[in-house]
């Protein structure tokens, strides 16, 4: 029977899974840096800046360190901005917990012991709250809580973690059928672009992009004070450097590893793709002749695997399975469209399945911005130059109607997406909103129809480092904006040159943090 990775918030008065965690910490904390079994060289391996873990009380400065804490191989080695984001999170989680597991059964706990995980489910109001246990610095006892740590300063700074419903928007994430894109494909795919070993490139995929980074940056946060080292005043979980050494980490991870379980379950559409809802089957994701990820086992040795490895999590080497892994109201794509054109269900998902099967190959663009947008301040205004014939192509599929004809199969409007190209950032603790078409001088916060998406910063910065594997071209996001594109058509609303994009940063966001959009993109997808 595989162990049973469960949700925090559904854990039982009594249950003993987080005590046993917080004693597995106790132990690793003891164990120096240099042994790989430490929780100190484990939360390494995810990334590690020396000065800085030094200046928060983290490293010594006077140990010899085992590995270059500059260098990207068994440190610094966590995957980002790339089709090996997940299977690579995977891989660490299913180490670091046989490295738990191996403690607690030597403190006489229970072998089936398994990393529980932190649901933040849109749709139910109390599961995005910060995990109670995490939160109190003392125990009962008066003890030190090991699953708390200072550095949590959340959304402004204040210590307090406030994750609305969409920041954890999942339920887009049910609507992109394909694991994985290319370099430059817009939208973006579930688990991310294909790349070679990418510490922090370009192409996230959805998952990635948010819920992940949203939740890292909203707890972690950026600390109120003056101090010019940006680094320095952002909380643990909102950089790679130092994200692994708050044990809240882990139950994120735990999540959004199974949200990719979760996505394999996705409801399927007729005319889906024979690939959609799958892994990918390529051997340069599955066997990785790039390289392979390196992992530590209990007994203080290593071992190299690889996505192709980590596909079952029941396999006796991984041997654990969710305690629920089903999508929380997965709903037919644009059903706010469906129900304004008052389409039958049938049509409706019919219509929905012609949608699902729109390739990514064939996008056209239909505008952009002319210059790079600076996102600083309360708000920060947009205008994007629509393309007037591809303007008029996409007005032309938004106005197909369904066919009433018997037989006749309905056609779906083209999906539509902004991207934001080219994000670029010196610090990773930022999150913001991005409307489209707000009504002039209104309040965002009034217009939720308007709300694109929410995006976070984390990992910008490492994308932005020029001399990367990136060279500093920084992250891509994608939003799809069908739904207000469509409302604003039937409101007759789409007739402009000029499309609105408004920036409401979350977080506190100064010019000093240099967040810059390279480009702000319209892209169709055509069918
Ligand atoms: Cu490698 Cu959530 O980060």
């Amino acid at each position: 029977m595989a162990r049973v990775r469960k949700d925090v918030w559904q854990l039982p008065a009594n249950d003993k899974t987080l005590f046993w965690y917080g004693e597995a910490i106790k132990v690793l904390q003891a164990k120096p840096i240099t042994d790989i079994t430490s929780w100190w060289s484990l939360a390494a391996m995810h990334g590690i800046d020396k000065q800085l873990w030094i200046d928060l009380g983290y490293l010594d400065a006077s140990v010899a360190l085992p590995f270059d804490p500059d260098a990207e191989g068994f440190w610094n080695q966590c995957q980002h901005g790339s089709w090996y984001f997940l299977p690579w999170h995977r891989a660490y989680l299913a180490a670091f917990e046989a490295i738990l597991l191996d403690a607690i059964v030597k403190k006489g706990g229970p072998a089936d012991w398994a990393l529980p995980y932190w649901n933040y489910d849109p749709t139910k109001r109390d599961t995005l709250k910060f995990p109670a246990a995490f939160a109190p610095e003392l125990l009962d006892d008066g003890s030190k809580n090991p699953l708390w740590v200072k550095e949590r300063y959340g959304r402004t700074g204040n210590g307090s973690i406030v994750i609305l419903k969409t920041d954890v928007a999942v339920g887009q994430l049910w609507q992109e059928p394909e694991f994985f894109d290319g370099p430059g494909d817009i939208p973006t795919s579930f688990g991310g672009t294909q790349t070679a070993f990418s510490h922090g490139g370009t192409g996230a995929g959805l998952l990635e992009q948010r819920p992940h980074g949203p939740v890292h940056v909203l707890v972690g946060g950026t600390k109120e004070g003056t101090s010019s080292d940006i680094l320095k005043n952002n909380g643990l979980m909102a950089m790679f450097e130092t994200a692994g050494i708050d044990p809240i980490f882990w139950l994120h991870h735990a999540n959004i590893d199974r949200l990719w379980e979760s996505w394999l379950t996705a409801r399927h559409h007729p005319q889906d793709p024979p690939d959609a809802y799958k892994n990918p089957t390529d051997t340069d994701w599955l066997d990785q002749p790039a390289g392979q990820f390196v992992m530590p086992r209990p007994d203080g040795t290593t071992f190299t695997t690889t996505a192709r490895q980590v596909l079952n999590t029941k396999d006796p080497a991984l041997n654990y399975e969710y305690q629920d892994i089903a999508i929380p109201g997965q709903r037919p794509l644009l059903v706010a469209r469906l129900n304004r054109l008052g389409v039958a269900p049938a049509d409706a998902n019919q219509l929905a399945g012609a949608l699902a099967m729109a390739s990514r190959k064939s996008t056209e663009l239909v505008g952009q911005t002319s210059t790079a947008v600076r996102i600083a301040g309360a708000a920060t205004d947009a205008s994007v130059q629509l393309d007037s014939s591809a303007t008029s192509n996409l007005t032309a599929s938004l106005s197909v109607r369904p066919q009433a004809a018997p037989g006749a199969a309905p056609q779906a409007p083209d999906r539509v997406y902004l991207a934001l190209e080219n994000i670029t950032s010196t610090t990773d603790a930022g999150v913001f909103n991005v409307y489209v078409n707000l009504p002039k001088g209104a309040n965002p916060a009034e217009h939720p129809e308007n709300l694109a998406g929410v995006v976070s910063l984390f990992g910008a910065r490492a994308a932005s480092k020029a001399g990367g594997p990136h060279a500093g071209a920084g992250m891509t996001q994608t939003l799809e904006i069908t739904d207000i594109v469509d409302a604003m058509h039937l409101k007759g609303e789409l007739n402009t040159q000029t499309l609105d994009v408004k920036f409401v940063p979350q977080t506190p966001i100064t010019a000093n943090s240099k967040v810059d959009v390279g480009r702000v993109r319209i892209y169709r997808q055509t069918r």
